[in-house]
């Protein structure tokens, strides 16, 4: 039976959708291996041209929010649709018992582009932001690494300790370090059982930056970066990963960088038309996809200072989402929702 009928044997298409809760998300049971694993299968399918994928575009009804559209299709997983996607930092203040986070996807039929699903990408976001940020320290940190720090400690920062040790094996320290103190107490408290390394609370912005040769990032992305990391403090050999734009560094560190990698060239570009990298983008060498694909190469030398900036593109979510779809149609996982009973 090809994909689309053994679809058809489980959803009528076109008649119902299946709406997935996050709760019926997770209960698929997809696994963090598997979401790594499929990340990383699509940034090298974007970067070699075997999806497609415009740049996302996006709303801003609030200071420094976004909501982004971002559509894909990946032909070889059969599987399209697009993310609806937002990041509300105020919420944190002005709504304490709303995320700031929030995602859905509307994933489609790819031969009659009726919808099949409607399902929560929240938490399809919280792990596969990482995982791609997992794949850039796969290919371009040093494997041997025993520090790692994390600028930002809400739910990527929890999310990115939590999973780091899956590529940086050799962990003994994870410093992190956040405005809020309780971010930082609640991350340690939270992701300590799920990590071997011990997590510190570092007490500035510098004790990070001197402390550890590979580094994350995930705060709120500002319009106008007022970046608190200073050139000084960064050495050759480390590796900066980023999924909060140039929001951390100052602007000569990027310049400085030996391989400086994006996720998506073309998104960036887009960006830097929107104004998000007031002082320029630097040379970008290779986008993280072409690197995974070895169309170009990582880490050559211990000495190289390496930032990799990945922004989250579509191509992760679709291919996510066609897992869980899949998975929520075997176990019966899900509510079908009547679409319409229109014939012509
Ligand atoms: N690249 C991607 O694919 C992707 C996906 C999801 C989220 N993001 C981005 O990641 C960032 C974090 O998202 P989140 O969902 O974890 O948000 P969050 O609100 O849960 O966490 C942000 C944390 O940053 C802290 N913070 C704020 N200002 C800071 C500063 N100046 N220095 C240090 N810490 C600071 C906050 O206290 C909070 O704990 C956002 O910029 C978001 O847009 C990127």
């Amino acid at each position: 039976m090809n994909y689309r009928d053994q679809i058809q044997s489980k959803l009528n298409i076109g008649q119902e959708l299946l709406y997935l809760s996050m709760q019926d998300v997770i209960d698929t049971g997809i696994s963090v291996k598997e979401v790594l694993e499929l990340t990383e299968q699509a940034m090298v399918a974007y970067s070699t041209k075997k999806a497609e994928m415009p740049a996302k575009i996006g709303l801003h009804p609030q200071p420094d929010s976004l909501m982004h559209a971002m559509p894909a299709y990946l032909p070889d997983q059969m599987a399209c649709g697009i993310k609806w996607g937002s990041n509300f930092p105020t919420n944190r203040e002005r709504f304490p018992d709303l995320t700031p986070t929030n995602c859905q996807i509307i994933y489609n039929d790819y031969e009659s582009g009726l919808p099949l699903a409607f399902l929560d990408a929240t938490w399809i976001t919280e792990v596969r932001t990482p995982a791609v940020s997992l794949v850039a320290a796969k290919y371009l940190a040093n494997p041997d690494a025993t520090t790692f720090g994390m600028y930002g400690c809400g739910i990527q920062g929890k999310a990115h300790v939590k999973m780091i040790e899956h590529v940086l094996t050799k962990l003994e320290k994870i410093y992190v370090f956040d405005v809020f103190e309780k971010a930082m107490d609640d991350l340690i408290e939270r992701c300590q059982p799920h990590v071997k390394a011990q997590i510190i609370k570092a007490s500035s912005y510098e004790e990070v930056a001197k402390s550890c040769e590979v580094i994350a990032s995930a705060i709120p992305i500002h319009h106008h970066p007022n970046p608190m990391v200073k050139s000084e403090w960064i050495s050759n050999g480390q590796t900066l990963i980023a999924c909060d734009c140039h929001s951390v560094y100052e602007d000569e560190v990027y310049k400085r960088a030996e391989v400086y990698t994006v996720d998506s060239e073309e998104q960036h570009r887009l960006l830097e038309t929107y104004g998000y990298y007031p002082w320029g983008l630097p040379l970008i060498h290779a986008e993280t996809g072409a690197v995974a694909a070895g169309l170009h190469p990582g880490r050559t030398s211990k000495d190289q200072l390496i930032v990799s900036n990945n922004v989250g593109m579509a191509v992760e979510d679709m291919i996510v989402a066609r897992k869980v779809f899949d998975k929520a149609l075997e176990l019966e996982i899900g509510l079908k929702l009547p679409l319409w009973n229109r014939t012509n």
